[in-house]
């Protein structure tokens, strides 16, 4: 049965009495779906990036918190269960703060169920997780609403990573932004950088852009300076892993390189993000945890050797752009503007 709300809009994560999320490290050859029948499955999904993107793991993360109640053992109570998946899922990704956005509101939702009876606990987390993905769609439709609104007619953005429908529950952040613009007629073409090592935007956003009929081409990371002095780059709109309390974003390595590159080019760079994805308690950019990644996502591909064998390699997952770089950061209340201090600080009072 086919719980999850939004069900026209594609979604990465399904629970068909149980919990599915589409691998995809396996896309755009193979569409294939993980039955996550363990809080496990849940976790190692997270960290090989079968379920990847900000919003997209604190939403599997919050299904996965339901999984690990409904395998409890015999015996075991659901208070000692919830904190044992709880520590398994909290340290899959560190940088992503909607997963522990997401599972501490798991835990209130939990705390507050305190009396009732196993069952009605169980129930009740599902029910939450679930009313967690449809909201995540709407945030993200709202979001898109107030990024189409900035695009001018014929405007040919850029976007790094993939922030779509895969990366969230449905719609997509950045991807969004984009569908929004282009729905309206004002948006003409979409760069999307390839996003190594991963390929995240050439597999990944192509595959959404294609579904969506929304005409791009792909290009390495290292063409954005080339397409930026020739004037063929109106805006940029990436996602984010996590925004600190003064707008310094971190999102997918080669986002900072944009936003330089952006800068030089006089070309407006914008961040859509959702504000779960805003950390007040990170105060800048400089305290955000950096993920960092086996050396073999980038001296291999697909099972090749792209290096000599015994090669080694820095493997940053995200990189920080820094408040100054940003002309806006777009979400479900609104497009934040400098100073990001006073913007942040009140659309989160107003959430
Ligand atoms: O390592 P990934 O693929 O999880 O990185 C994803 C990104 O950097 C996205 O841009 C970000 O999570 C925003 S997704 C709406």
């Amino acid at each position: 049965m086919e719980v999850l709300k939004n069900a026209e809009v594609f979604s990465p994560i399904r629970w068909r009495d149980g919990l599915q999320l589409l691998d995809q490290t396996l896309v755009p050859a193979e569409e294939v779906w993980v039955d996550c029948t363990t809080p496990e499955l849940v976790a190692d999904a997270i960290c090989r990036l079968a379920v990847r993107g900000a919003p997209a793991i604190g939403v599997a993360a919050a299904c996965g918190l339901v999984v690990g109640l409904q395998t409890r053992a015999a015996g075991q109570s659901l208070q000692e269960r919830f904190d044992e998946v709880y520590d398994l899922l909290i340290k899959t990704r560190p940088t992503a703060v909607n997963l522990r956005w997401a599972l501490d509101r798991g835990r209130e939702v939990f705390s507050a169920l305190e009396g009732k009876n196993d069952d009605e606990v169980i129930n009740s987390l599902r029910d939450w997780a679930l009313a967690l993905h449809a909201a995540d769609i709407e945030t993200n439709r709202r979001l898109g609403q107030f990024g189409g609104g900035i695009f001018r007619k014929g405007d040919r953005v850029l976007t790094h990573c993939n922030a779509g429908a895969l990366a969230t529950a449905g719609y997509g952040t950045a991807v969004g932004v984009i569908t929004s613009a282009f729905e309206r007629g004002n948006l003409s073409h979409v760069w999307v950088d390839e996003t190594r090592p991963l390929l995240q935007g050439s597999r990944l956003t192509a595959w959404e852009l294609s579904r969506l009929k929304i005409p791009y081409q792909v290009v390495t990371d290292s063409s954005v300076g080339a397409l930026m002095s020739r004037n063929l780059v109106d805006r940029v709109v990436v996602g984010a892993d996590r925004i600190a309390a003064n707008g310094d974003t971190a999102n997918k390595i080669g986002t900072y390189t944009v936003a330089v590159l952006a800068a030089r080019h006089g070309v407006p760079f914008y961040v859509a993000a959702p504000l779960s994805t805003i950390d007040p308690t990170t105060p800048t950019g400089s305290d955000i945890p950096i993920e960092i990644r086996d050396p073999k996502e980038v001296t291999r591909f697909h099972g090749v050797d792209v290096s000599p064998n015994n090669a080694d390699a820095q493997n940053f997952a995200f990189d920080v752009t820094p408040n100054e770089l940003i002309a806006g950061i777009i979400t479900e209340v609104g497009v934040l503007e400098p100073p990001y201090v006073e913007s942040i600080r009140e659309a989160l009072q107003s959430a």
